[in-house]
């Protein structure tokens, strides 16, 4: 059904596409038996898919990247796609409009995209009501679903106030989230990569998880990395994580890397983060890495150019427990989800 689509949709502007299709998934999803028939068509429920990972157990091992709900407007609609969890964000202390339009590219030719969209989202306080509105609206029969809320900087907080920034939206999302994850890894906003250098990335992680083991009940947190990270860098990754105290990794962001792309000039030299097949092997190649350097003492999710079922069982192989989609769901549609499933039970 997506290969009728994909061509037609390809023709207009990547982010005019995305509100498109997202605000038409609620209106499907709204009509009287839409949900169900989503359900029916596309998720694949089975219990031998069910994994517990970091103390939560995940319906199914294939989530939505962070980047694709980033004001948590379209949960039900993704979880009816088949989605087992969905990661909403990257959310900031305050609402904020992101770099200029247009900023989304895609590199057919790659088969990838490049984004600059610079965390534009509506800001904690209404992702949190979005979050509550679904927790609430949500039949018991369809919950089950589980929430990454993924976090950031404000553009316009210095990176030396970023700590209260991660707090601010750790605290107003702790009661509507399951896991949390600390992006520092985005290339779109100026200076967040230098949050990904030992010193400062060990002060705020550990102070986020000092004021976690406050709480009764903890949540999780995991860290987002970037690809470009050198061997050393990935291991002080591999001692901050252990020493922090978090419960993982997820691997990897976009790449600010042009190598080996075949598509014209005006379209690789785009700003941004590039996504997609050829951000495959090498975010496969980190997750192996910290796999391997960390002897498995902490769970990595894969994200990373999955286009296929193949893709994901090779990040899972590497040392993966769960994996997530954004451009390969934009590629192939939402049938790769339960492709993958299918691939994991026939293993
Ligand atoms: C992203 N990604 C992303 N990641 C993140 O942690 N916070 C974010 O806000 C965004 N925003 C975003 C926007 C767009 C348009 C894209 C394409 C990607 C990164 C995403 O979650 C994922 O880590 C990478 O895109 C690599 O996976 P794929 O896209 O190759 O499957």
């Amino acid at each position: 059904m997506y290969f009728l689509l994909k061509p037609i949709l390809f023709k207009f502007d990547p982010e005019k596409v995305h509100y498109f299709v997202t605000r038409n998934l609620k209106r499907f999803n709204r009509f009287p038996g839409g949900a169900a028939l989503s359900r029916a068509i596309w998720a694949l429920n089975d219990p031998r898919l069910e994994k517990e990972v970091f103390g939560l157990k995940f319906k199914n091992p294939v989530g939505l990247a962070a980047g694709f709900d980033k004001n948590a407007d379209v949960i039900s609609e993704m979880a009816n796609l088949g989605f087992g969890f969905i990661e909403v964000g990257t959310v900031t202390p305050l609402p904020q409009d992101g770099n200029p339009k247009p900023r989304m590219f895609r590199l057919p030719a790659d088969g990838g995209l490049i984004n600059r969209m610079g965390f534009n989202n509506m800001g904690m306080d209404v992702v949190a009501e979005h979050i509550a509105a679904y927790r609430k609206n949500t039949p018991a029969s369809q919950k089950g679903i589980l929430i990454g809320g993924n976090i950031g900087k404000n553009k316009i907080t210095p990176n030396e106030d970023a700590v209260n920034d991660y707090i601010k939206c750790f605290d107003r999302l702790f009661d509507l989230v399951d896991y949390f994850v600390v992006n520092v890894s985005s290339p779109n906003t100026p200076g967040l990569r230098e949050l990904q250098e030992k010193e400062p990335l060990m002060n705020l992680l550990s102070t986020l998880q000092q004021r976690n083991s406050k709480n009764d009940i903890s949540r999780p947190i995991l860290l987002k990395i970037a690809p470009d990270l050198t061997d050393t860098q990935l291991d002080d990754i591999v001692e901050i994580v252990q020493r922090s105290g978090i419960v993982g990794v997820i691997a990897t962001n976009t790449t600010i890397s042009r190598e080996n792309l075949v598509s014209p000039d005006n379209l690789k030299t785009e700003t941004g983060g590039l996504s997609g097949n050829p951000v495959t092997k090498r975010s496969t190649e980190v997750i192996k890495y910290l796999s391997e350097k960390s002897k498995g003492s902490f769970p990595i999710i894969g994200v990373g150019g999955i286009h296929s079922p193949e893709d994901a069982l090779e990040k899972l192989a590497a040392g993966a427990s769960l994996v997530q989609l954004y451009t390969g769901f934009i590629y192939e549609g939402p049938g790769l989800i339960s492709r993958i499933n299918k691939a994991i039970l026939n293993k």
